[in-house]
């Protein structure tokens, strides 16, 4: 059963449609054509490709070492061995090279406290740096400091607290609201962490790994942190499944500095010998709490076998559930935890949230009815999540048919569908993207006004995640959730979300939470660190593993 719900999103399932080699760079495609979509798959992908362009490159960068990758797409995890650390003269590590900006050490400690409080923050650990404000308080070079400025005025709260820590070697767990900027908040103390280290040889492994557990948030991770790495003269690659090997294994054969993968393809690169592990100093784990749960625990424990153990371990994310927790310990020492917000599991305040009781039959008309809305506004772009795949490809067809502008991902998709799809979401061409639980996660399209729970999912840290794609950064959203008398044991969860947000519950919500004997239990789902207070979470069936119905998105389903 565990290797069952082991993800297959991140695997093979793609290996043979047919586009040409080629790393799959974001932006190295071309939609080709007009492609007419069909829910079906009319798409035209086009020139998928162009060829690994590694840019950037301190290090040697040529030769690489050890065998090619063979092209195997595996479909099985494949075999890895821990290194023993014992037997490895280990080099001492570059990570503590914070040097606090005398503007922060003169800040009074009243202004810090003040400003720890009215950002609700809560820092568990010892000697945790202060914070800082302005970019000009980050050990950034000046090359990274005119970009930032350049795209934003300050770091956001979870930045400004996260940079201190991550620089001055710690261990972090890191948990802010959806669109908060986490995504900077770990790639530019990595890209400080590389350019404090001494050169990369030629024969060297990345110094950083960032892993995250779709292939569209990886290319967005990459996306994000391009700019910033080619200042730096910093080389990063892309590695996921579904997508050519080739490229890929080009690029790690020049050098690469930083790597970002989801966990599938990167094994199978390591075990090929195509790149190793044995410099990383920095790993991150971002959606901390999805790369810790069943789906990915065993392909992570994996990865972190070979990586020395006196790395800096850095989770981020805006959920962080009980049952994580154990697991995280084990892979960190001595953390810095951090959270920005409630203590609860809380969903973005920037996002009103609408939550309608529906009859199953009732789904469709409601949706189209207020899609006919949306799409009569200026900013219409809309995510729609729905349980299965199956119920995605079914509803975007019917949907197409009669004129709507849909299209949908999901897990069995090839990569360059999926890609496509993204790109004509992310332009307007297709104001409306149907999804399922695979989209659910990090994805950034700054103009989402609205999403729409269609089916409702699976636990609430997948609700709060689903409505993150909208109000990103400071913006505003709406998000419409249907709730069948069959989600009635997840009312009381829900409830708690919609109450820490001040938002209306429905009368008949309140209700069904209290006719339902299922989930909630009234304990609450405080999430200190110190795993004291009771939890819910305990009683959901997503990690067990062997519990049948409650799959936790990592099988086959999205
Ligand atoms: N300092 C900043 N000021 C304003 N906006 C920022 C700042 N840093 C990042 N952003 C923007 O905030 C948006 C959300 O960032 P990001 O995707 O990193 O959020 P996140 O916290 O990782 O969200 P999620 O939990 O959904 O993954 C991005 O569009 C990004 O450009
Ligand atoms: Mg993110």
């Amino acid at each position: 059963m565990r290797a069952g719900r082991e993800n297959k999103y991140d695997s093979h399932d793609n290996s043979s449609r047919g586009y040409s080699g080629g790393a799959p760079r974001s932006g190295g495609y071309s939609s080709g054509g007009g492609g007419g979509y069909g829910a079906s798959g009319g798409y035209s992908s086009g020139g998928y490709g162009g060829g690994g362009s590694s840019y950037g490159g301190r290090g040697g960068g040529q030769g690489g070492f050890g065998r090619a990758s063979n092209g195997r797409d595996s479909g099985q995890p494949a075999k890895l061995e821990d290194v023993d650390w014992e037997k490895h003269q280990l080099k001492p590590l570059v990570k503590e090279y914070y040097k606090e900006h005398a503007t922060v050490t003169r800040r009074d400690q009243f202004e810090v406290d003040q400003w720890l409080a009215d950002n609700q923050v809560t820092l568990q650990g010892k000697n945790i740096p202060k914070p800082i404000f302005e970019f000009r308080e980050a050990p950034l070079p000046e090359t990274i400091l005119s970009l930032l400025l350049g795209n934003f005025k300050k770091p956001t709260v979870i930045q400004g607290i996260s940079w201190p820590i991550a620089m001055s070697g710690r261990d972090i767990i890191s948990i802010a609201k959806t669109g908060s900027g986490k995504t900077l908040g770990f790639m530019l103390p990595a890209i400080n962490t590389i350019l404090n280290s001494p050169k990369r040889r030629s024969d060297d492994g990345p110094t950083v790994l960032v892993l995250l557990p779709t292939r569209e948030l990886a290319q967005q991770v990459e996306e994000v942190s391009r700019d910033y790495c080619k200042a730096s003269g910093i080389s990063m690659c892309c590695l996921f499944g579904g997508a050519p090997k080739g490229g890929q294994a080009r690029d790690l054969q020049r050098g690469v500095d930083i790597i970002v993968a989801t966990p599938g393809r990167l094994i199978d690169f390591i075990a090929t010998n195509t790149t190793n592990l044995r410099r990383c100093a920095f790993l991150v784990l971002d959606e901390a709490d999805r790369m810790l749960d069943m789906g990915f625990e065993p392909q992570i424990r994996k990865i972190v076998g070979q990586i020395r153990p006196d790395r800096q371990t850095m989770m981020f994310s805006a959920t962080w559930p009980k049952e994580v927790r154990n697991m995280a310990s084990e892979f960190q020492t001595d953390p810095a935890w951090l959270n920005v917000g409630s203590m609860e599991l809380a969903a973005n305040h920037n996002i009103t949230q609408h939550i309608e009781l529906i009859e199953e039959n009732e789904k469709q008309p409601r949706m189209l009815q207020l899609l006919d809305g949306i799409l009569k506004t200026t900013e219409p772009k809309t995510i729609i999540f729905v349980e299965t795949k199956r119920k995605a490809d079914d509803l975007t067809k019917n949907m197409r048919r009669e004129g709507w502008p849909v299209m949908c991902i999901h897990g069995d998709k090839g990569q360059s569908e999926r890609d496509w799809v993204l790109r004509q979401f992310k332009e307007g061409k297709n104001p409306v993207l149907l999804a399922t639980d695979v989209a659910a996660r990090g994805l950034d399209v700054s103009d989402i006004k609205y999403v729409i729970n269609y089916d409702y999912p699976n636990n609430s840290e997948d609700y709060v995640h689903r409505i993150g794609r909208t109000g990103r950064s400071d913006q505003t959203g709406d998000a419409y959730t249907f709730f069948t008398s069959s989600n009635g044991p997840k009312a009381r969860d829900l409830i708690k979300i919609l109450d820490e947000a001040k938002q209306k519950v429905p009368e008949r919500l309140r209700e069904m939470a209290n006719n339902s004997r299922g989930g909630g239990g009234g304990r609450g789902f405080k999430r200190p660190y110190n795993n004291g207070g009771g939890s819910n979470f305990d009683k959901r069936p997503r990690f067990g593993g062997n519990s049948g119905g409650g799959s936790y998105g990592g099988g086959g389903r999205w």
